[in-house]
């Protein structure tokens, strides 16, 4: 089993979808991103302290400019005044909203949840409270209210060294520091399995200001102990049975849950991303799932859990890890209702799900598998979406197809479907049925010869236009010879956005066209090669889109994973990105994140009042000696947001954006 007592094991949560994938080419040159990151390198300034202030003073050349914010893009659909971009241990909003904290880590859910105590956690009182590191958010309107619903928040993962006390210690090693790391009590191990998962939340405006009902009668907590079943047609497959379920139809738990969506019949869906991370073990000598299991990257071994529970340990439980990297659909209407997981919508690193209707009822869901050199997905179901009947729409993701995109050098995208018996999925390439195909959706997207991308994360279709915005956070490993057209950066650090227009503006299509809308980076550096326009200001370029949103009006929101002050000398953040007319790719700061921490979210209320954003892992990435000058864990962070009270720790939250004096978040 991995030594999880290595520092390193322990600091990688926030990490794991950056490891080098199966399908990588490592190599050891230097990477664009490195050769960027000596610009923002203040190596040496910061030895002994991490003077928050001083890294936003020493980080902050972006201020220098900061008189091009007056400057409005002509033809922009965005007016607010910009936010200026930088590096400190607070949340900022542009100026005339207000950026409220709504929900943090801890916080009481139900009317008998114990209240927050960093000191006294357990299983049972995180089982009530509001879960770890939230990622995707979503809204399900109460009786089609913008100020009365649901709120529905993915937690996708842990940080231990940031949760609890007395799990780092800074030691003297051969005249150097170094980190020790204790391994994490059994209780520990529970409390973050319990901090994992799902938040189902009734909240209310009241007075301009968003509240949290802690008695609604539909609040929830989902977590990797929850029971939920396997539907479609993996579902009883035998390569999904284990000693615990000799019936391949029950899972216990949902493991990283990235981004998601909601679907347009008010159920809430929940992608399984980085699973690697919580096996442990090793698989029997030539097991069957060997193969299988390398191209997912599994075991990883970043978690502890294994060293408690059999079934994430593969040498006990060969078969558990094929119980996950999928799909879980929510009724929230019922909180006793079991989840799905859904396994006609493929087994990856899913990034997310957004959906929609299209021309003839059926209805898509763009997919992203967010590891380097790895794919874009569209599942269209085989129903069709009735409006008037909720009951009706409730099995609908178990039968549809699954395709994969493969993006030609001539601006033309194919969407192949991925089906047993068609082309090579078929058993001479070792798949017996459907179930198969599935289970290695990767493996047979590789034979259908998928084009390989630069990490999709977020994928959004927009229903004012009939675009569909693919983010592709960054790839510093692909290499001269791997660049393509969809595809266009070697040692891609800082990303690219693509836009596709399926043919006959119809989401079913198979074949359509796509386009790069934005290649990501410091626009003032030749050797990047980004696209922003030249009204961006030096405040509104980004690197590593991730999280997307598109609100009522059409316009295209990105939020950021991956910046700091080694990357860009800025801190994550929202940016309002044109995608029309002659603004077209000019991007303007709207919030940005405190250091350490990636923006996850945004999410627009339908009336467009309020941006609700999540700020995941504040206050991690301080174990990079380099760039932060000392580690940052829980006796010692670079932040204690959003609370700042000594004895609290740092709080990964839900944030509700408004605009002061009310009105939409921006005409
Ligand atoms: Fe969990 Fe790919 O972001
Ligand atoms: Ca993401
Ligand atoms: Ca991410």
């Amino acid at each position: 089993m991995t030594d999880h007592r290595s520092p390193d094991a322990r600091f990688r949560t926030s990490l794991l979808e950056e490891n080098d994938g199966p399908a990588t080419n490592p190599t050891d040159n230097r990477t664009m991103g490195e050769i960027i990151a000596s610009r923002f390198s203040r190596r040496g300034f910061l030895k002994g302290s991490l003077a928050v202030s001083a890294i936003a003073a020493t980080v902050s050349p972006l201020a220098l400019v900061s008189a091009d914010n007056a400057r409005a893009a002509e033809g922009s659909a965005f007016s607010f005044d910009e936010l200026e971009a930088g590096i400190d241990d607070k949340h900022h909003v542009a100026p005339g909203y207000d950026a409220d904290v709504l929900l943090r880590w801890g916080d009481p859910l139900f009317a008998d949840s114990p209240e927050f105590d960093p000191t006294k956690q357990s299983a049972e009182a995180q089982l009530k409270q509001f879960g770890y590191n939230n990622d995707y958010i979503g809204y399900i309107p109460i009786d089609g209210s913008a100020e009365h619903g649901l709120l529905v928040v993915n937690h996708e993962y842990t940080n231990s060294h940031l949760m609890f006390p007395g799990i780092v210690k800074v030691v003297d090693k051969d005249g150097k520091k170094a980190l020790e790391v204790a391994p994490l009590s059994k209780e520990q191990v529970d409390v973050e399995m319990a901090a994992h998962g799902g938040t189902i939340v009734e909240i209310r405006k009241d007075g301009g200001k968003w509240q949290v009902v802690r008695d609604g009668k539909l609040n929830r907590r989902i977590s990797s102990n929850t029971e939920m079943a396997l539907s479609g047609p993996a579902a009883g497959h035998d390569r999904l049975k284990t000693s615990a379920d000799p019936s391949g139809t029950k899972v216990i738990g949902t493991l990283n849950n990235c981004a998601g969506g909601v679907t347009p019949w008010g159920t809430y869906v929940m992608a399984e991303e980085n699973i690697h991370g919580y096996f442990s073990g090793e698989l029997p000598a030539d097991h069957k799932e060997a193969t299988n299991y390398k191209r997912l990257g599994i075991p990883e071994g970043a978690y502890e859990w294994g060293a408690h529970y059999d079934r994430f340990d593969l040498a006990k439980e060969p078969n558990e890890a094929n119980r996950f990297g999928w799909i879980v659909e929510v009724d929230v209407n019922d909180p006793t209702s079991t989840p799905r997981k859904r396994t006609a919508m493929g087994r990856f690193k899913h990034e997310g799900a957004e959906s929609i209707v299209a021309k003839d009822g059926r209805v898509v869901f763009y997919l992203g598998d967010d590891e380097r050199f790895d794919y874009v997905y569209k599942f269209v179901t085989k129903g069709t979406f009735n409006p008037n009947d909720r009951a009706a729409n409730m099995n609908l993701l178990d039968d549809g197809t699954l395709h994969v995109a493969k993006f030609a050098e001539d601006g033309s995208v194919e969407w192949l479907p991925i089906v047993f018996g068609q082309g090579p999925l078929t058993a001479e390439n070792g798949f017996a049925d459907q179930a198969d195909v599935l289970i290695e959706t990767r493996r047979a997207a590789d034979l259908l010869g998928a084009t390989k991308m630069d990490r999709p994360e977020d994928i959004q279709p927009n229903a004012g236009n009939g675009k569909v915005y693919v983010m592709l956070t960054n790839n510093s490993k692909r290499k001269a010879e791997q660049v393509d057209a969809a595809n266009p950066r070697a040692e891609n650090a800082f990303g690219h956005i693509i836009e596709i227009v399926e043919d006959g503006g119809d989401f079913t299509a198979t074949k359509g066209k796509w386009e790069v809308l934005l290649k990501c980076g410091d626009p003032s550096v030749a050797e990047v090669g980004a696209t922003f326009s030249t009204a961006t200001t030096a405040n509104g370029w980004f690197g590593m889109p991730d999280n997307c949103a598109v609100d009522s009006a059409g316009r295209l929101w990105v939020a950021t994973d991956g910046q700091g002050p080694k990357a860009t000398g800025r801190t994550d953040g929202l940016w309002a990105v044109d995608t029309e007319g002659s603004a077209r790719a000019t991007s303007k700061l709207f919030f940005r994140v405190p250091i350490g921490a990636e923006m996850c979210g945004p999410l627009f209320a339908p009336d467009d009042q309020t941006a609700f954003v999540a700020v995941q892992h504040p206050g991690d990435g301080g174990e990079d000696w380099e760039a932060f000058g000392r580690p940052s864990y829980y006796e010692d962070l670079s932040t204690r947001w959003p609370d700042f009270k000594p004895d609290m720790p740092v709080r990964p939250s839900v944030v509700a954006i408004t605009k002061q004096g009310g009105g939409k978040i921006a005409i």
